[in-house]
């Protein structure tokens, strides 16, 4: 994600150093943001010309180089916590003193990355989506010891570069989208394993019921499946169980690793660089099923002050493309369906995160399930 981060800060005016380990990493990134900048040229999405934009970055093979003069550091290597690490222990070295060092880490907490460097009040997640230029969402995370002088410059950096934020108030792993994510991804794949649906059955419900811009197998492809399944495991690991299925552990071995390789749950090359999912697949399987799972943790969120009701329909709606919020979705399928969803999945999937939260319960006790009986996670008139 760094070239999509260096570039729509580079729109936004910022003067850009982008580092990698390697030329050929940054000749690729300098390819993508061209190419990018041209088709926002294209629909006049730019207010000046791409060349004055693409001028604004340069690419830095040497990472003390890149630092040295930054106001804000942002961190975007693989998921793995030895690599950020040493990445922020050099920061720590190389940065001046009043820099913000920011992780755009999907899953592993702010105050774990901040035990790398000196002064942890510096430390910040400034979390981006993919494609960082069309994605109109940031997640600011807070570690334990990240001032409010230093959220204040993320919320600035945020408005200056046109995003809207959400700050998540816990530094629990997976923040609050990625939590989401997490929970609908593994279930869909489980429930193919399981023999429930198949990939393009579960799409095509998401894709033309859910009003989803992608079925989740495709989002899959498109975020990298290696990205998915280091995110994944660095959840686990920080007790946040996802189970291991028999789907993309053996695609990443294999280096089938999406749309950045050609082929991951689908096919793509030049002439079909999207998946084709047909329309006529979209009622095998219900839509609301699939996303029971993610309802669920946002009520876990929303009972341990993780984020609102209105953070978790904002992020899903700018972070995901989502046409509605997540709980007015689930507003309109009812929560008593929702319960009876995870009651389904829970008895083929023998889960213990697919019980229905108490938060259901209750609201089901009281009559609160939704826009049928006038209240939900909202209210109704
Ligand atoms: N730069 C500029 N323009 C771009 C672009 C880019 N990088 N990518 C796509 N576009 C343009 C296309 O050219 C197209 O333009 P057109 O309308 O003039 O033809 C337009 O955007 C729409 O693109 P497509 O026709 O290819 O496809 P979609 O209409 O489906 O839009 C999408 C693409 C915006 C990616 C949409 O499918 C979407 O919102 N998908 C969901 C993405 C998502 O969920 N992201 C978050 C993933 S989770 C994450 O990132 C967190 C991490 O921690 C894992």
């Amino acid at each position: 994600m760094g070239h999509g981060i260096a570039e729509v800060s580079a729109i936004a005016g910022l003067k850009v150093n982008l580092n990698d380990v390697d030329k050929k990493f940054l000749d690729n990134a300098r390819n993508k943001i061209e190419e990018s900048l041209e088709k926002l040229q294209a629909k006049k999405q730019l207010n000046e010309n791409p060349e004055n934009i693409a001028n604004r970055i340069t690419y830095e093979l040497d990472l003390p180089k890149a630092v040295s003069s930054a106001d804000i550091v942002i961190e975007a290597v693989p998921e793995k916590i030895d690599l950020k690490l040493q990445i922020f222990k050099k920061l720590d070295m190389y940065t001046k003193k009043s820099c913000i060092l920011a992780t755009n880490t999907s899953s592993l907490p702010i105050t774990e990355i901040s035990s790398a460097v000196s002064d942890p009040k510096r430390v910040i997640g400034i979390h981006f989506f993919n494609p960082p230029v069309l994605m109109k969402l940031i997640e600011i995370i807070k570690g334990k010891y990240t001032t409010e002088e230093v959220v204040n410059f993320a919320t600035n950096f945020s408005n200056k570069l046109g995003k809207k934020h959400v700050i998540v108030n816990k530094d629990v792993p997976g923040f609050i989208v990625n939590r989401l994510l997490v929970r609908f991804m593994s279930t869909a794949r489980l429930m193919v394993e399981h023999g429930m649906a198949s990939v393009e059955e579960i799409d095509s419900a998401l894709k033309y019921r859910a009003g989803l811009p992608m079925g989740v197998f495709e989002l899959a492809d498109y975020i990298g499946l290696d990205v998915v399944y280091f995110v994944e495991r660095a959840l686990s690991e920080r007790g946040f169980p996802v189970p291991t299925d028999h789907l993309l552990e053996p695609k990443v071995k294999a280096n089938n690793l999406g749309m950045k390789t050609g082929s991951g749950f689908y096919v793509y090359d030049r002439t079909k660089p999207r998946a084709t999912i047909r329309e006529e697949l979209s009622s095998k399987i219900s839509a609301s099923l699939v996303l029971s799972p993610a309802i669920n943790e946002a009520t876990w969120l929303i009972s341990n002050d993780v984020a609102t009701k209105e953070d978790i329909d904002t992020s899903t709606v700018l972070g995901l493309g989502f046409q509605k919020g997540l709980l007015r979705m689930a507003d309109e399928w009812g929560i008593d369906n929702i319960i009876e969803n995870l009651e389904q999945l829970k008895k083929r999937l023998h889960l213990d995160w697919l019980e229905p939260h108490p938060m259901l319960n209750k609201m089901k006790n009281e009559g609160k399930v939704g826009l049928r009986t006038g209240s939900g996670f909202y209210d109704y008139s």
